[in-house]
């Protein structure tokens, strides 16, 4: 099994000093810092752009987990890169060419995820997970922190999980949404080695963000 990273979503932070958050993060053992980029199209809510996340490059070394909920993603994928993301991942629903968008991100060398929303099938991207990197699986409908987990997307993380064994690939499984000390182990075991959490690392144990990182990791 491949050592279980926890990516802490700083939708949930203190967004007047995101630069202090992500070092708090950083030194709490996170592994990647997942930021949610959201358009209020593809999404019904609007958060940040490359600019921001170009000002954060200057906090940490941490790989920047880019989840761009933006439509049309495609000539966006440019500007997210020069801004420092290491992982750019996109949802098929948002281009109209997802090999175009899958070699766009891998010409600019960086890391390709792709997401899957709840009601969207693995189906679509089988033929591609050869050539991506990651694979995001959302266990709510993207828009919003704190939402409570959809348990039928376990079963969906195990077919997953069989996929990728059955054809001995590389990708990671990332799963993003309502992740809890209660539901992470069972998230685990079906074969993520990803876990994103916001509300459960910024405000469980009074913010304790090192004990919840720890915690969640641990199962
Ligand atoms: C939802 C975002 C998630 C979410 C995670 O659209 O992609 O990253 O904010 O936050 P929690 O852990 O609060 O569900
Ligand atoms: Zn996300």
């Amino acid at each position: 099994m491949k050592k279980i990273q926890i990516s802490p979503s700083i939708l949930s932070a203190d967004f007047s000093q995101l630069g202090e958050e992500i070092k708090r993060l950083e030194n709490s053992g996170a592994d990647l810092i997942h930021v949610d980029v959201m358009d209020g199209h593809f999404v019904p809510n609007i958060t940040i752009g490359p600019p921001v996340i170009k000002t954060l490059r200057n906090y940490t070394n941490l790989p920047f987990d880019v989840h761009l909920m933006i439509s049309p993603v495609h000539k966006y994928i440019k500007s997210f890169a020069e801004a420092g993301s290491d992982i750019i991942t996109i949802h098929p629903e948002a281009t109209d060419n997802l090999i175009d968008s899958i070699y766009l991100i891998k010409q600019l060398k960086k890391k390709v995820g792709i997401s899957l929303n709840p009601n969207t099938e693995i189906n679509i991207i089988e033929k591609h997970l050869k050539e991506i990197d990651l694979v995001l699986i959302m266990s709510v409908y993207p828009g919003f922190g704190g939402q409570k987990f959809i348990p039928e997307v376990i079963e969906k993380i195990k077919k997953l999980y069989q996929i990728k064994k059955n054809n001995n690939l590389k990708f990671d499984i990332e799963v993003d949404g309502g992740i809890n000390f209660s539901n992470s182990k069972e998230v685990i075991l079906a074969g993520a080695n990803i876990l994103v959490s916001g509300t459960t690392i910024f405000k469980e144990n009074n913010g304790n963000i090192k004990k919840n990182i720890e915690t969640l990791r641990s199962m």
